[in-house]
């Protein structure tokens, strides 16, 4: 958290004095402090291990469940103190302001939630087989209440606190999605805190173990699942740098072809798992330039036929390289085709049409389009109005219309961040190279391949 507004400051404020308000009231008598002291416990330890999911982001941890099973067998009250554990929680990290609202905010979630158990004529304690069905729909209410509350309270600060410059930018989407998708694995965890709650009369003690080993399973398998993105990440971004330390010229060009890749996929309504794919296809699409040689890449002047085949070859030596990286799956057919052309006249194969795999077919205009729009040595970069009319002169016969109709669609709904525009010595505008992106470069048949 930076500076904060006093609207922030003020809700914060609200937010941490009703917690303290509410559970100083009490009322003490017959709580069942040994229930609390083990249920904040489990909650330390929960909150100590939370789950990150992406760096910067919303972690998940299992510790709702002890604090919904706590509104069962400690009541609104005994909730609360066990909800305001999570500030023991030893998770690096959070700034102290954001621990003091968080602990408060867990505080308030778990009162309320045991004020709404009550309200609905759920009885506070151990429950046994007599509670059943009729403490489900009190459970349900309370847990409902918890999950909103939460969520509610967090996003009124996320709000108040989002930077300003922010605020028109429309790149919340992701954010929504995953805050949709922790509210809904919540509701599902909320299920947990009853089932503790119940196993309780029968195990007594054991009843978190039971229910919170399976939980702690299921979060490592989700942590390493994190780890394995976090690794594919890393490879796909270290051979990016190593191709674009080489070919400097194309800075940032992997990176605005995958964005571009992304979305005319999401355009079609391809599956996540192909977005994904094709994302990585499109950082990696250029990846046999490192097989090029330098002096070939980085030449000024015209080109030989020579080392103009050697440019054509960049596919071939791109599945070379990334061939045995088992992740990349489809991307590979997008690397080694992503020259094809509609009309058969591409390279490395001379594919035409279908024959043509998906992925190549829409990296290709991903990819004429970032060529179009940046700034080359030989000319300044076209404006993307004039970079769609190129596409759509080219498209069916060098590329597939319904990519070129979904990535306009796209581009008009999104927009396109261009790249910061190049200060170029006069003596290379003069010098011309051979963009092989480009879709007005004239097409050259080498009679060696
Ligand atoms: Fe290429």
């Amino acid at each position: 958290m930076g500076k904060l507004s006093r609207a922030a400051l003020l809700y914060i404020g609200a937010v941490v004095v009703s917690a303290v308000v509410l559970v100083a009231r009490g009322p003490f008598a017959g709580l069942r402090w040994q229930y609390v002291v083990f249920l904040g416990i489990l909650v330390i330890v929960s909150e100590s291990r939370a789950t990150q999911l992406r760096q910067g982001q919303l972690t998940w941890s299992s510790s709702s469940a002890a604090m919904l099973a706590s509104v069962v067998l400690v009541g609104p009250v005994g909730a609360a103190i066990v909800g305001a554990c999570t500030a023991l929680g030893l998770r690096r990290g959070p700034h102290l302001l954001q621990r003091v609202f968080n602990t408060s905010m867990y505080a308030l979630s778990a009162y309320l939630a045991g004020r709404v158990f009550l309200a609905f004529g759920g009885h506070v304690g151990l429950p046994n087989e007599k509670s059943f069905p009729a403490i489900i729909a009190p459970f349900a209410a309370a847990a409902l209440i918890h999950v909103a509350a939460n969520h509610g309270l967090l996003s009124g600060v996320l709000w108040l606190t989002r930077p300003r410059d922010r605020m028109s930018s429309g790149s919340s989407g992701g954010g929504v999605g995953l805050s949709a998708r922790l509210l809904l694995s919540d509701i599902g965890y909320a299920a947990y805190g009853l089932l503790m709650a119940a196993l309780w009369s029968v195990v007594g003690f054991f009843a978190p173990l039971l229910v919170l080993i399976p939980l702690f399973v299921a979060r490592w398998a989700v942590a390493q699942f994190a780890e394995q993105q976090k690794a594919y990440e890393a490879t796909v971004g270290a051979l990016c740098q190593a191709v674009e330390t080489k070919d400097f010229y194309t800075r940032g060009h992997s990176d605005r072809v995958s964005r571009g890749s992304v979305m005319i996929a999401r355009e079609i309504g391809m599956r996540s798992e192909r977005v994904e794919a094709i994302g990585y296809a499109g950082m990696l699409h250029d990846v046999g330039k490192l097989g090029v040689p330098t002096k070939v890449l980085q030449k000024t002047g015209k080109l030989t036929e020579e080392e103009y085949a050697a440019i054509q070859l960049h596919p071939m030596r791109g599945l070379d390289i990334v061939r045995e990286i088992g992740f990349l799956d489809e991307a590979l057919a997008g690397i080694m085709h992503h020259h094809e052309r509609i009309d058969g006249r591409g390279y490395p194969m001379g594919l035409a049409g279908d024959e043509i795999p998906e992925f190549a077919r829409v990296l290709a205009v991903a990819d004429a389009f970032d060529s179009m729009t940046s700034t080359r040595s030989y000319r300044g970069a076209r404006p993307v109005a004039e970079a769609i009319e190129e596409l759509r002169k080219w498209s069916g016969t060098q590329f597939d219309p319904a990519f070129v109709d979904a990535f306009v669609a796209a581009l008009k709904r999104e927009g396109w961040q261009r790249p910061e525009p190049q200060v170029i010595a006069a003596d290379d505008l003069a010098a011309v190279t051979q963009d092989h992106d480009d879709p007005g470069a004239p097409i050259r048949v080498i009679d060696s391949l």
